[in-house]
């Protein structure tokens, strides 16, 4: 089921050292065109932005967080790349996308923090998927799920601390600590840790941050006085681990800024690993005072040429955006005109053209360094964050990898 749901948001996965190298006699006679749209994932740069959190988590583990599918990066190549680059641990939300990384062969730590209590825990716990467990019912699953196959369950607990979302509550915190007490007394479970999360991580010097703090220790120790002894406490997202190196504890978890998106104000040295980007459908000339795209929201000024891109809400590019937002093609910036609808969008090239063709390919986003708009701009434009601009990309955009091998 979640297989099928990652091939429909993202219908084909490629390197770009396989385009254009067919093995087939007709494949060797006419090279694969680039896809109409692609999201190009730079490997070099999640290996680069590993290394500058690694730097800042000092003594401190890495767990790289690759999340809904390495939060749209690809959770395989980017776990791969973050791993070689110094990253020793994985995070991630659910069973299943814990179990897509062993199916992958990779054999370190991965920590899954979410899950319904009626979930089957059993393959995860046959796979050495370490379960966060965030209530007693949820203890029980697990001990269940342990004794089902016969083998301890590794678990970690995830104490609400005052972000009051997933985590165990203050109240339920003394039973989560006895049930498990047992279970490892029994041998059906192996604690492995202890972790929180921030409500204000972004924010550096908010009070919240040292109650977290202090209600992390205190659970910890709590959990000691139960014979409970984690290997491994963490509390730091990327916010954290770049702004407050006092909230190490024994690892850090960043997720966004290994995708090179800085989570505050500053650069830190982070490289954006997307670039989206679609080539040209179609170069047309439209005269003065014709509108643009349903409803003719823009209408030529001008007589003026247009470029299509097959790229539209569907794909990725919010509908909000429309008339709000520019690509870089050819050597300059081109404003969207019109309404974006749901597979295509219209940029203007002005009366010449610009020198533009068919087939050419325009820069939704990117690192910046051509110009290009840059994640963080359309987050601005739609007062959103960058998570959501890069998770946001879907349809029948073609993922692919430079900078490494994403096998
Ligand atoms: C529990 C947990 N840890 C770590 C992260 C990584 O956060 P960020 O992407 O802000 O670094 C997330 C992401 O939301 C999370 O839910």
């Amino acid at each position: 089921m979640n297989e099928k749901i990652e091939h429909m948001r993202f219908a084909e996965t490629v390197s770009s050292g396989e385009r254009g190298h067919h093995t087939g006699r007709v494949a060797r006679a006419r090279a694969k065109p680039a896809p109409q749209a692609e999201a190009v994932v730079d490997l070099a740069a999640i290996a680069h932005n590993v290394r500058i959190l690694r730097e800042s988590a000092r003594d401190a583990a890495l767990m790289a967080v690759v999340k809904a599918d390495g939060y749209n990066h690809g959770a395989v190549p980017v776990a791969k790349a973050a791993l070689a680059a110094g990253a020793s641990e994985l995070g991630v939300t659910t069973v299943s996308e814990a179990l897509a990384l062993r199916r992958a062969g990779i054999d370190a730590p991965v920590l899954a923090w979410m899950h319904t209590v009626d979930a089957d825990f059993a393959p995860a716990i046959l796979a050495g998927v370490e379960l966060g467990v965030s209530s007693p019912r949820h203890v029980a699953a697990v001990v269940a799920g342990a004794h089902r196959v016969g083998t301890t369950a590794i678990v970690t607990i995830k104490v609400d601390t005052g972000l009051n979302r997933n985590g165990v509550a203050p109240d339920e915190l003394e039973q989560v600590l006895v049930d498990l007490a047992r279970a490892q007394a029994e041998g059906s479970v192996r604690l492995r840790g202890i972790f929180s999360h921030l409500a204000h991580a972004d924010d550096l010097h908010h009070a919240t941050i040292d109650s977290q703090q202090e209600r992390l220790v205190s659970a910890v120790g709590d959990a000691k006085r139960q014979g409970l002894i984690p290997e491994v406490v963490h509390l730091s997202n990327s916010a954290a681990t770049l702004t407050r190196p006092d909230l190490r504890f024994d690892m850090v978890r960043p997720g966004i800024a290994i995708y090179g998106l800085s989570p505050v104000p500053g650069q830190y040295g982070l490289r954006p690993a997307m670039t989206l980007r679609s080539r040209v459908a179609l170069v047309k000339k439209v005269s003065v005072g014709e509108g643009v795209s349903y409803g003719h929201q823009w209408v030529a000024p001008r007589d003026t040429t247009v470029a299509l891109l097959p790229f539209g809400y569907a794909d990725g590019l919010p509908r909000a955006l429309s008339g709000r937002f520019e690509v870089q093609l050819g050597s300059s910036r081109r404003p969207g005109i019109g309404r974006v609808c749901m597979d295509q969008v219209v940029v203007d090239l002005g009366p010449d053209g610009g020198g533009v063709s068919e087939g050419d390919t325009a820069v939704f986003f990117g690192n910046g360094d051509l110009g290009e708009p840059t994640a963080q701009a359309w987050a601005d434009e739609l007062d959103t964050i960058h998570y959501e601009v890069v998770t946001g990309v879907r349809g029948r955009t073609v993922r692919s990898y430079v900078g490494g091998t994403p096998t």
